[in-house]
């Protein structure tokens, strides 16, 4: 392999191995202190999640006041049979908790929730179950509670641990390797929902790139366009999350990552976390 064999040239040259020096792990320690503290600010509850919370939203600005428990979304279910870009620019949900306002009565006009939830699509052959009726009766409570679940106990159809028992394993985050559950077909995320998502032609493959890191010590990043396009396409992230499609134009740091712009839109909440530091800076120490 000939890239290989240049990294261990580029590391042997420069007298810098692949290990960390005192001084590398020193600060790495530094920054990941800091990154904690950071994260205490963000985060509402101030701690890592553990794995079947990673990614869990909890949608709260009506039912409260409705009478009904807030709702909550699971990203690790919904994303193993649905690409992110379906519900992030067909459906269009935010990418932020809370903020796509969703009504009753947006979902039972088959919008959001509803696209899918109406009580006639199915998916895998099984008829999904419908989301809020027009009209708030006692009708079925225990549909509605099956989303309206925050704080109850609920019986769930699909629990973490079952679900997650055959797909590949990392330590961080759900706690699944995703990325290589999707290549080994192990789960097969849709693209398409008829009726809401338009045909597409399929979209020019682009180049992976590096990004260089501005620090000697921390070792520069591998982007890869083909994968991240697997789950993303090209509209999750071009124009909202990097509006420049010029390598290099924008200018943005670590800090600003860990403050949840760049890649940390998904890196921390969804896809694996910021902690993981290893998974994205890949390449060798200059
Ligand atoms: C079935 C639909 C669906 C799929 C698939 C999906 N999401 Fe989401 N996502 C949502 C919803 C709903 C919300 C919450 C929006 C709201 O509350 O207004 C959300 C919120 C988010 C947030 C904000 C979380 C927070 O805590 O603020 C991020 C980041 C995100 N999604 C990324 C992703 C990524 C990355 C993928 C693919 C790996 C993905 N989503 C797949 C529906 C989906
Ligand atoms: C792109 C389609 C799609 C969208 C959009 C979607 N879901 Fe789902 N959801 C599904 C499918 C498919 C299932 C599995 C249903 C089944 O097998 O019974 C599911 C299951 C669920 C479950 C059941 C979990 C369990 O273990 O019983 C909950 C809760 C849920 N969704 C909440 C939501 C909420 C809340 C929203 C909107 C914020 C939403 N979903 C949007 C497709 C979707
Ligand atoms: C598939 C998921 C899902 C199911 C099932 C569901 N809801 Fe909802 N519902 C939501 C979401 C998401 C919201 C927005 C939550 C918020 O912002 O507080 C919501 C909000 C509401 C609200 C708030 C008031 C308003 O006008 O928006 C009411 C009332 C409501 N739902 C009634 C019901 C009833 C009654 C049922 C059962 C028959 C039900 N819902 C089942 C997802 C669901
Ligand atoms: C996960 C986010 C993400 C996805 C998904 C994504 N890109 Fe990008 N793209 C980037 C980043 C980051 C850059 C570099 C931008 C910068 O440095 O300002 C970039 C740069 C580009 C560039 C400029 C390349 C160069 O060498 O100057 C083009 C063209 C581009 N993207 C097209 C696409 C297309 C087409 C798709 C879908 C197949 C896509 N992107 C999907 C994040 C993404
Ligand atoms: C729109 C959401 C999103 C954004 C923005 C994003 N990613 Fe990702 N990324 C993902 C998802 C989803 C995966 C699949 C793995 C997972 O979910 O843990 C992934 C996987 C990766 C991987 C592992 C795949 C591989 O190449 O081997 C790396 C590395 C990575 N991202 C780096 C980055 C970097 C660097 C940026 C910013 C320039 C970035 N990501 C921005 C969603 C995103
Ligand atoms: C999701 C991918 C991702 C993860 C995970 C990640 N980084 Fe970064 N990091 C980046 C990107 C992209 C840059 C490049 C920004 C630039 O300099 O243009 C960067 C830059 C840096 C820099 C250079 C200085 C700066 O602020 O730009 C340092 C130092 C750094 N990261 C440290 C860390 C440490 C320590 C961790 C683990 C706690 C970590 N990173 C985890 C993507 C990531």
């Amino acid at each position: 392999m000939p890239s290989r064999s240049k990294q261990k040239k580029k590391s042997e040259a420069t007298g810098q191995a692949m290990i960390l020096s005192p001084k590398r792990l020193f600060v790495t320690l530094i920054i990941t202190a800091a990154a904690l503290l950071a994260f205490k600010g963000t985060a509402p509850a101030g701690r890592i999640p553990p794995p079947d919370e990673y990614g869990m939203v909890v949608i709260r600005n009506y039912s409260q006041k409705a009478g009904f428990a807030p709702v909550v979304f699971d990203h690790w279910l919904h994303r193993a049979m649905y690409t992110c870009r379906l519900c992030h620019v067909d459906v269009g949900f935010a990418m932020e908790a809370g903020a796509t306002k969703i009504k009753a009565e947006n979902n039972s006009k088959g919008f959001y929730c509803g696209s899918c939830h109406n009580g006639s699509r199915t998916h895998n052959k099984k008829v999904i179950f419908a989301a809020c009726p027009g009209t708030a009766g006692q009708e079925d409570r225990t549909r509605c509670d099956r989303c309206h679940s925050l704080g109850r106990e609920v019986k769930r159809d699909y629990e973490f641990a079952s679900f997650i028992k055959d797909l590949p394993r990392q330590t961080l985050g759900n706690g699944v390797d995703w990325e290589e559950a999707e290549e080994k077909g192990l789960i097969k995320p849709v693209d398409y929902l008829e009726g809401v998502s338009i045909k597409r032609s399929s979209l020019a493959a682009q180049k992976d790139f590096s990004i260089e890191s501005k620090s000697t010590w921390m070792t520069d990043v591998i982007f890869s366009h083909k994968k991240h396009a697997v789950w993303n396409g090209c509209e999750v992230c071009h124009p909202e999350i990097f509006p420049s499609v010029r390598k290099g134009t924008v200018k943005y740091t670590m800090f600003e990552i860990y403050a949840g712009e760049y890649c940390g839109v998904c890196h921390d909440k969804v896809a694996f976390p910021l902690l993981d530091c290893q998974r994205c800076h890949t390449k060798p120490v200059r």
